[in-house]
Parts: C-alpha cells; sequence; structure tokens
C-alpha cells in the first residue's frame, strides 16, 4: 500500500486532504506542530514535530512513497499583509519547505506536492478590480505584494530545481482563497471567508459588520472538496505545474459580505472600515487547469458560503 506523508495535517487544507487520502485508500502520515484543532484528523499516524527543525524532517519522511508539504506560516490579509510578521512568515515557511523537500529527496521519495500561492503573482497585474491577471505565464517579472508571496515563488523554483537536479517528481499548485469547514476563523489569522461568516453570524439583528478597505476589491474563493480533488487530479497527472487551483467565480468584498448577511438571514448594513486589503483584484485563470486536467470547479460560491456559514455558526 502507497505512504504518504501530508505536512501540515493540524491545518485546515492538511487535515481534509488526510481524510481524503484515507478514503482513497492510502496509508496515510500526519505531521504538524499540533493537532487539528477541529479534530479533522484520521491519519494512521500523527506526528507533532516541528519541520524546522532538520532532524524531524529527516524522521517524518522514513519509508515514504509520496508527500504534500502543506506546513507553512500562513494567514489571511489580517496576518500576511500588516508587515509585522514578515520575518517569521519568509524564515519559517523556507525552513519547512529547504527541510521537507531535502530530507524527502535523500529518502528516495517519489513525488512531492507543494501547495504554493495566488500571492506570488506580480502586484502589477492586479491593480484593476475588475480585470486582474494571473495566468500562469503572467508570474515573470516578479513582483509579488506580500514577503509571504516572495517565499512562495523562492520555493516554488526551489522545487523545480531538486526536480531537474535530482529526479524527484515534484507537483505544484497556485492555491487561490480557499476555504470551508474545519479552516481557521478567528484569533486573526482568518481569510475573508471565514471573516465575513462569523461576523454575520455574530451580529445582532439590526447591526452592521465591518469590512476592510473600500469593499471594492475583488477576490474568488475555492470550496476546499473541490480544492482536494484538484491536488488529486494533479498529483496523479503527468503535469508538474505550477498551476493555478482557483475559482473563476470572482466577486467585490462588499458584495461578498452582503452574500454572508444573507446567507444569515438577518437585516444587517456593511460599514467599510481601514484594513490590510492587499492587491486590488484577484481572480483565479482556469485555462491551464482545464487543459492539463481536463477537469474544473463547478460549485458555487454561495452554495459553499452555506455549508461554511453553517459551520461557524456552530462554533460560536
Ligand atoms: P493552515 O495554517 O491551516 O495549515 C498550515 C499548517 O502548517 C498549520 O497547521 C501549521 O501548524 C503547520 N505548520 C506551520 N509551521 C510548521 C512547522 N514549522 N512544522 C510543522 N508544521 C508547521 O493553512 P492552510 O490553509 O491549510 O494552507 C496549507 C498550505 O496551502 C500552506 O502552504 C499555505 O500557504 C497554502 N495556501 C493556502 C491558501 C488558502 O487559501 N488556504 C491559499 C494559498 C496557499
Ligand atoms: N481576512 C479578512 N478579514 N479580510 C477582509 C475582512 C476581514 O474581516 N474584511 C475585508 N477583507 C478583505 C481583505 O482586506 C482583502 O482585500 C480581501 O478581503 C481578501 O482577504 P483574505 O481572504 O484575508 O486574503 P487574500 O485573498 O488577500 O489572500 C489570501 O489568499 C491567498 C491566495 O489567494 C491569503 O489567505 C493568502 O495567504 C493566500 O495565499
Amino acid at each position: 500500500m502507497k505512504k504518504i506523508l501530508v505536512c501540515g495535517a493540524g491545518g485546515f487544507i492538511g487535515g481534509h486532504l488526510v481524510n481524503r487520502l484515507k478514503k482513497e485508500g492510502f496509508w496515510v502520515r500526519g505531521v504538524d506542530l499540533k493537532e487539528n484543532e477541529y479534530g479533522n484528523n484520521n491519519s494512521d499516524e500523527f506526528i507533532i514535530g516541528d519541520l524546522r527543525d532538520p532532524e524531524i524532517a529527516k524522521k517524518v519522511v522514513k519509508g515514504i512513497d509520496e508527500v504534500y508539504q502543506l506546513a507553512a506560516d500562513m494567514g489571511g490579509a489580517g496576518y500576511i499583509f500588516t508587515g509585522e510578521h514578515d520575518a517569521d512568515v519568509m524564515n519559517n515557511s523556507a525552513l519547512c519547505n529547504l527541510n521537507v523537500l531535502g530530507a524527502s529527496q535523500k529518502e528516495g521519495v517519489k513525488k512531492i506536492f507543494y501547495s504554493s500561492s495566488a500571492c506570488m503573482y506580480p502586484e502589477y497585474n492586479q491593480m484593476d478590480p475588475n480585470n486582474p491577471k494571473c495566468s500562469e505565464d503572467s508570474a515573470y517579472p516578479a513582483a509579488p505584494d506580500s514577503e509571504y508571496g516572495w517565499e512562495k515563488l523562492f520555493s516554488e523554483r526551489l522545487y523545480l530545481s531538486y526536480q531537474r537536479n535530482y529526479g524527484i517528481e515534484v507537483r505544484i499548485a497556485r492555491f487561490h482563497n480557499i476555504f470551508g469547514p474545519q479552516g481557521t476563523w478567528n484569533g486573526g489569522k482568518e481569510k475573508a471567508p471565514a471573516a465575513m461568516c462569523r461576523k454575520a453570524a455574530e451580529a445582532m439583528e439590526g447591526g452592521q459588520i465591518e469590512v476592510w478597505g473600500d469593499g471594492k476589491q475583488t477576490r474568488s474563493f475555492l470550496y476546499i472538496d473541490e480544492c482536494i480533488e484538484a491536488v488529486l487530479r494533479l498529483m496523479n497527472s503527468d503535469f508538474s505545474g505550477p498551476v493555478n487551483i482557483g475559482s473563476e467565480e470572482m466577486i467585490s468584498i462588499n458584495d461578498f459580505a452582503k452574500m454572508a448577511i444573507e446567507i444569515s438571514g438577518k437585516e444587517l448594513s456593511i460599514k467599510n472600515i481601514e484594513g490590510p486589503t492587499g492587491v486590488r483584484g484577484r481572480n483565479s485563470d482556469n485555462k491551464l487547469l482545464f487543459e492539463k486536467l481536463n477537469w474544473q470547479p463547478s460549485q458555487s460560491l454561495k452554495d459553499g458560503m452555506r455549508t461554511t456559514y453553517k459551520w461557524i455558526e456552530n462554533q460560536i
């Protein structure tokens, strides 16, 4: 039976990935700094360990056929765009990537998946909220708007170098804002989908919810199940990427807040306040995804938000 390692298994996407891999019948080892706080972990073996330590990386790759590297110091706009965590984000994520990849290659791991981000795309192509450009070939000249994005770009290149020089098979996805149940919904690292659901769920009837920026900035959001489906399809294809894994259903952040309000069933108004906003516009471009994997996401944003809202309401 194929033995799989999921790094970052205590996190949102890692937790869901472990469950799916178990359903597919694999033997799965998870590793993370912490347990999954929402109990989303069905791995055969779970190791609490710090992947910044090369000895831990060496230990967890033992006997493993394929690795999914999702461990990173990450968060939403309130975490990566304030500038306060730049040193930690770059140092912690780069060390995880260097150690996991280096140890995997030495152990003879056959294939490794790396989770990059849409944050690596150049800011100059994301100034017009109604017409952002995020095709894979628009990555250079590089100009990400955050240190988080620069680290992702560096690590993409690191993984591809290992494939070229050492022959380890690499698959790279650029995730575009993934959301759903069992994701961080409070504490400062939460992204807009969870933040909108939480704010609407906590608000009193007739009250208001605060939205950072003027609300005209745009994004697209991909539901977790479709993200996992795409990751497995990529891993099982002969295409290395990098390839976007995201939705093309772009929405302004104020309209997104209105969606959460409608789902809550309450009468609420929006108050736009100052806050970290990141790029003006972002949308996935799925041409390459469709061409290479003959698949693209189909679930509506609203359906995913309904499920996420219910889960967050229960957490509160
Ligand atoms: P997450 O924060 O829920 O999961 C990341 C996990 O990595 C956490 O559980 C964390 O404890 C673990 N981790 C961090 N440092 C570690 C270390 N030194 N040793 C061991 N474990 C460590 O984030 P997520 O949303 O599940 O994201 C997974 C991956 O996908 C990350 O690489 C992230 O950058 C990338 N990504 C996510 C999104 C998104 O919208 N969720 C978008 C783009 C890219
Ligand atoms: N988090 C959050 N909380 N964002 C808000 C809020 C709020 O209360 N109100 C408005 N926003 C706005 C942000 O200002 C930003 O313009 C937009 O909603 C989206 O914010 P996030 O979902 O937090 O992050 P992002 O889309 O800018 O970046 C995320 O996606 C990347 C991949 O596409 C992050 O999670 C990155 O880590 C990730 O790589």
